[in-house]
This record gives C-alpha cells, sequence and structure tokens, in this order.
C-alpha cells in the first residue's frame, strides 16, 4: 500500500485495474453496473456515478470507452479530477475537445496513463521540432483478437480513429498516440496464434530523427486480456501526483 492520499479516490469500473489499483490504495468509493463486481473491495458501494462524484475528488475510469463518454462531462464540469484509462472513449475529436475545454474551464484535470506503451516522453519531446509520422503496430493473440489464424497475420491497417472502432478494447493506445502526437496515427494490428504476450511496437520519424520502442507485455496475473503494464502505469500515476521532483520530459 502506498501512502494515503490525502485526496479522495473513486473508481468507476470494478474489474481487473480497479482491483489493483485498491490494493495500492485507500479507495473512498466505487461504482460499478455489475454491483457484485465491487463486493471485495474496501469503499462505499455507490449505486450511480452521481453519488461517487459527490463522495470523491479523484475519479478513475477503469470501465469502458462507453463509460468515458456517458460520465467524464459531469465529472469534470464538477471540478473532479479524472484518470481516464479507457482512452478510447476520447476517440472522437469533437468530444475529447469539449472535454479538454471543459477541464480548462473548470480547473479540473484530465489524467491519461501510459498504458501498456512506452515512448509518450520521447514523442512530446520530438513534436517540438516536428514530428513526420507515428505508427503502432500491435500483435496479439489471434483468439483474443477474435480471429482463427494459422500464422501472423495483419488483419487492420488505418488510422487509429478507425482501429479504436474495429477493436474497442484492444487499441486504447491508439487514441492515446495520436492524443500526445497531434495526428491521427497509423495502427497495424496483427493476430498470431502462437503468442501470448500483447507486443506494441511504435516507429517515431521526426526532425529529431527516428525511434523504434518496442515494449512485449506479459497478460497480468488477474486478467490476462490486460496488459500487466497497464495496471502499474496508473498505480504509479496516482502515486507520484504529489511529488515534488518530476523525472522524464
Ligand atoms: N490505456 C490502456 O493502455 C489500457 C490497457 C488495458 C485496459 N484498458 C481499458 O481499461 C478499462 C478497464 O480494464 P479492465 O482490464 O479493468 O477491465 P475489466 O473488464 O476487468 O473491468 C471492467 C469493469 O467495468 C464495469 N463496467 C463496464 N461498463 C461500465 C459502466 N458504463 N459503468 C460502470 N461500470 C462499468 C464492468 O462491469 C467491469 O466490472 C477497459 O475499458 C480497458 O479497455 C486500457
Amino acid at each position: 500500500m502506498f501512502k494515503v492520499m490525502l485526496m479522495k479516490i473513486g473508481i468507476i469500473g470494478c474489474g481487473n485495474i480497479a482491483h489493483n489499483i485498491a490494493k495500492s490504495f485507500q479507495v473512498q468509493a466505487v461504482y460499478d453496473v455489475v454491483m457484485s463486481k465491487c463486493e471485495d473491495i474496501d469503499a462505499n458501494v455507490c449505486n450511480n456515478v452521481d453519488e461517487l462524484i459527490d463522495e470523491c475528488d479523484f475519479i478513475v475510469e477503469a470501465a469502458s470507452p462507453q463509460a468515458v463518454i456517458d460520465y467524464a462531462p459531469k465529472i469534470i464540469e464538477k471540478g473532479k479530477d479524472m484518470l481516464i484509462m479507457s482512452v478510447g472513449g476520447l476517440a472522437d475529436v469533437k468530444f475529447r475537445e469539449k472535454i479538454f475545454t471543459l477541464a480548462r474551464k473548470n480547473g479540473a484535470h484530465i489524467y491519461l496513463p501510459s498504458g501498456a506503451i512506452g515512448g509518450i516522453d520521447l514523442i512530446k519531446s520530438a513534436k517540438v521540432a516536428g514530428l513526420k509520422k507515428v505508427t503502432l503496430r500491435s500483435t496479439k493473440n489471434s483468439k483474443t483478437l477474435g480471429y482463427d489464424v494459422k500464422e501472423r497475420t495483419l488483419v487492420f491497417k488505418g488510422k487509429a480513429s478507425e482501429a479504436i472502432k474495429k477493436f474497442p478494447k484492444s487499441v486504447n493506445v491508439s487514441v492515446l498516440l495520436s492524443i500526445v502526437a497531434g495526428m491521427d496515427i497509423d495502427v497495424e494490428v496483427y493476430a498470431d496464434p502462437d503468442v501470448k504476450e500483447n507486443i506494441h511496437e511504435i516507429l517515431v520519424e521526426g526532425d529529431f530523427g527516428e525511434a523504434e520502442i518496442r515494449v512485449r507485455n506479459k497478460p497480468s496475473p488477474q486478467n490476462p486480456k490486460t496488459s500487466y503494464l497497464a495496471v502499474l502505469s496508473p498505480i504509479y500515476l496516482i502515486s507520484s501526483l504529489n511529488d515534488v521532483i518530476r523525472m522524464g520530459v
């Protein structure tokens, strides 16, 4: 358990990520459409999101892209800080701009963790001089993606805005990369019957030079569909909120 945070943490969606966060921090309140999912978390179980918003001042979304669309506006309008795991919920540029504008107006902070990838810091620095191209090449187990293939097969090639429609649970990171890079990035998705890990390769070209970042993610112990790193990322982010010293970028 990290130090007890001064802020009251609320979590929407009591699945794998939420349970791991609750092991690391004291949580004030939780909400899940399936109430029984909240049972083993030591926190007040809310009947709806409005109750949770009123009780908490830092709200973690760990539910679904639709939950971001449904709940983010009311959370941000009340000036509450929000950590968004289902970044795919921000795929629509108009919606995302609305949320970001609301945050600026109401003094709320929005946190988008790195999740299952690395390289966000590099892209931010590189963007200062200008980015030419950013590509995400993701390889996942074919069954997890819903494909019956005999060998590694390219099942999608296109822009992130289209990729997230086709794989709403699998390419959250492509939307995050698009937001950071300020462009609808290129995405390739490969289905592979022989891999257990989620492999993300991020290829960046810009005035700074070129970078290739490759992450071979182990599945998280409790839910093989979620990369372990994606669980660890929000835990680090929350633990560092009050840090005086900032490392990287
Ligand atoms: N950014 C990243 O790198 C990254 C990585 C992994 C997962 N994710 C996303 O984070 C989210 C949580 O992941 P997880 O592994 O904990 O999932 P999970 O399936 O283990 O848990 C999700 C929980 O949310 C609940 N839920 C769904 N819709 C809801 C709603 N509208 N309101 C309240 N509760 C709702 C479900 O009942 C479930 O208990 C998913 O959307 C997933 O795609 C993001």
